[in-house]
Order: C-alpha cells, then sequence, then structure tokens
C-alpha cells in the first residue's frame, strides 16, 4: 500500500516507517527540513519536505495515499516559546489535516490522538487532542478514521532528571501507590504498523501503553537504575509545581496546562475512559525503559 507518515524520523515515525518498509509498503516520510531526505531515503521510504502547517502541500503529498497516519507537533522546544498559542497553533494542524485528507480524497487515516482525548474537561494540555479529534470527526462518513490514544510517553520522565541531579527527588503535583499507565514509542509504533493492515471499519479508537507502575514505583526503578536507590518522589500543590514550572521558563499558558493536566492524574480521573477500555500492554517495560534513563542521567 501507499503509506503517508508524518512526524519525521521522529520518535514514532522511525520504527513506524522502518516496518512499513519492511512489509513491503510504498512509504512517504514528511519532514520539514531538507536534510532529513538523505536519512528517511537511507531507510527506504520516500521524502516530502514541507510543515504540516501548510495545507495546500499536505493535501498534494496526501494524493494517491491508500493510508495516512497523521500526528501533531509543534517541534522541538515549544514548551518554552511564550509567544506561542499552543491550543490555536494544533487547532490549526487538525484543520489543515481534515482539509488535505478531503481534498486528497484519502480514505484510511491512523490519527494519533492521547489519553485525554475522550474529553476537553479538567484534562489540561490535553484537552488540544479531544479538540483535533472532533475536527477529524467532522470528515464525510466514508473516511474511516482509526484514533490512536496512546498514554504518557517513558521519555516524558527525562524532565526528571534536573531535580535528581539537584535534590535527588522527582516533583510533581501529584504522587502515590496508584498504578498508571506508561508507553514505550516503539510499542505505539507496533501496534499503528499492525493497524495499517487490519480492516478500516468508520471510527474506532484503541488506547495503547506498555507498562502499569506508580509513581513510588518510578522513583525506586529509576533511582537505582541510575545508582541512587534513594530517589523519592515528592508531591508539591498546584500553586507550587505552576510556579515551578514557570520559574523555569516555560510558556504560562503550556504551564497551567500541564498542572491541570498532573491534577488530572490524582485518583486516577485521566485514566477513566482507559480503564473501561484497556489495551494489552506493549512489550517494553519501565525498566527496559531505565536503561535509557541511566544513559541520558549519565551523559
Ligand atoms: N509525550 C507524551 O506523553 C504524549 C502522549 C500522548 C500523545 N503524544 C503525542 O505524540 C506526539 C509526539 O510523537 P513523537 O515523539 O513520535 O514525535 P517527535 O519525535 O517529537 O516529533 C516528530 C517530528 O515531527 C517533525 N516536525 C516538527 N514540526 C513539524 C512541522 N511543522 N511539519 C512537519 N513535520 C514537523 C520533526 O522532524 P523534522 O525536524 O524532520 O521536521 C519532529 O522530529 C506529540 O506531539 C503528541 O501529539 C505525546
Amino acid at each position: 500500500m501507499k503509506i503517508i507518515v508524518t512526524g519525521s524520523l521522529g520518535n514514532i515515525s522511525k520504527p513506524l516507517t522502518i516496518a512499513l518498509v519492511q512489509k513491503g509498503h510504498t512509504v512517504t516520510v514528511i519532514s520539514s527540513k531538507a536534510e532529513k531526505q538523505k536519512d528517511i531515503e537511507a531507510i527506504g521510504a520516500k521524502a516530502a519536505i514541507g510543515s504540516m502547517q501548510d495545507a495546500d502541500f499536505l493535501a498534494e503529498t496526501f494524493k494517491g495515499a491508500d493510508i495516512v497516519y497523521a500526528m501533531e507537533t509543534l517541534g522541538e522546544g515549544f514548551f518554552f516559546n511564550k509567544n506561542l498559542d499552543y491550543m490555536a497553533a494544533i487547532t490549526n494542524i487538525g484543520k489543515n489535516y481534515k482539509q488535505a485528507i478531503h481534498h486528497s480524497g484519502v480514505k484510511k487515516v491512523i490519527h494519533l490522538s492521547s489519553i485525554g482525548g475522550h474529553t476537553d474537561k479538567g484534562n489540561g494540555m490535553l484537552a488540544f487532542h479531544h479538540n483535533v479529534e472532533n475536527i477529524l470527526k467532522e470528515l464525510p462518513d466514508d473516511v474511516s478514521i482509526k484514533t490512536m490514544r496512546p498514554v504518557g510517553f517513558y521519555y516524558n520522565m527525562f524532565a526528571f532528571i534536573p531535580t535528581i541531579k539537584s535534590q535527588g527527588i522527582i516533583v510533581s503535583n501529584y504522587g502515590s501507590d496508584d498504578k498508571e499507565p506508561w508507553v514505550a514509542p516503539v510499542d505505539i509504533a507496533s501496534v499503528i504498523a499492525e493497524e495499517m493492515e487490519k480492516p478500516f471499519n468508520g471510527r474506532t479508537i484503541r488506547y495503547i501503553a506498555s507498562d502499569e507502575v506508580s509513581p513510588n514505583e518510578v522513583a525506586t526503578i529509576l533511582g537505582e537504575a541510575i545508582g541512587k536507590p534513594d530517589v523519592k518522589w515528592v508531591v508539591v500543590s498546584d500553586e507550587q509545581a505552576l510556579n515551578g514550572m514557570i520559574a523555569a521558563g516555560m510558556n504560562p499558558q503550556i504551564a497551567k496546562g500541564l498542572m491541570e493536566m498532573n491534577a488530572s492524574r490524582r485518583g486516577g480521573v485521566l485514566y477513566q475512559d482507559y480503564e473501561r477500555n484497556k489495551p494489552t500492554l506493549g512489550k517494553t517495560k519501565l525498566k527496559d525503559f531505565a536503561k535509557d534513563f541511566a544513559a541520558a542521567f549519565n551523559q
């Protein structure tokens, strides 16, 4: 099949492209950077250089494709871009995808959404995923959409490194012995590659997770991996968490969105729909990711 992969050679899209090429599909990878072309071609895919912020480029690239994998991103470091209205920017990308899918005539879409995509209430920053899910739902009924809702990515834990280094602690406005799900991008890529070859029927939703561990277990497992078994997960108030992120230079709208997202993890509120639609867990466990964490910590 002819498949379009957005997300360049990113965390999900690189292993996804490799898997699809290995299965014999013709894959076009969208990157915003011309210098990525040779790396994309080196893994046996074609490159389309342009931006997901450009609806005409997307429509032209999608023409003739059997399936499009669509993900939204605002690029590296956007948390610290103080002039950004992330909600408006992501909504715009969602509208671009809708327009491009409609104009190109593509009938099968796999959309990367997120845990929290089921609502725009009380989930903070994740409300943008709900917005984009709703924008794509406006496409005509003959466009089948598989909505992927992965949980939090392990790589978010790299943000714990500074306070572990300075104080031996992980700091957040939630924490407990209650287990919560985490996922490895490579496991998301496997699920998406599998979904590419299964039938598309209307609109479907699939949650994706790799492991379930509590915040206190995260502290222990990461601490042991870096040779600091005393690392503790420390809970602060919403206000302290928000002020800490703003003091670190984060865009205030994003800091508020992250604080509210983490608040919704308390008592598992964020996970209510996941609990009703639990997936089989993927292969990559937190103990596997802890090796990457240790390497980054010691760099
Ligand atoms: N973090 C989480 O816990 C979490 C949870 C659920 C869902 N998600 C979703 O997962 C996404 C991240 O997936 P990922 O880790 O696979 O992505 P990623 O590796 O962070 O980024 C994918 C690539 O997209 C390309 N890109 C950036 N801006 C672009 C633009 N304007 N036009 C075209 N391409 C552009 C960049 O490559 P080039 O430089 O080559 O263009 C970038 O490396 C998030 O954006 C979010 O929607 C995240």
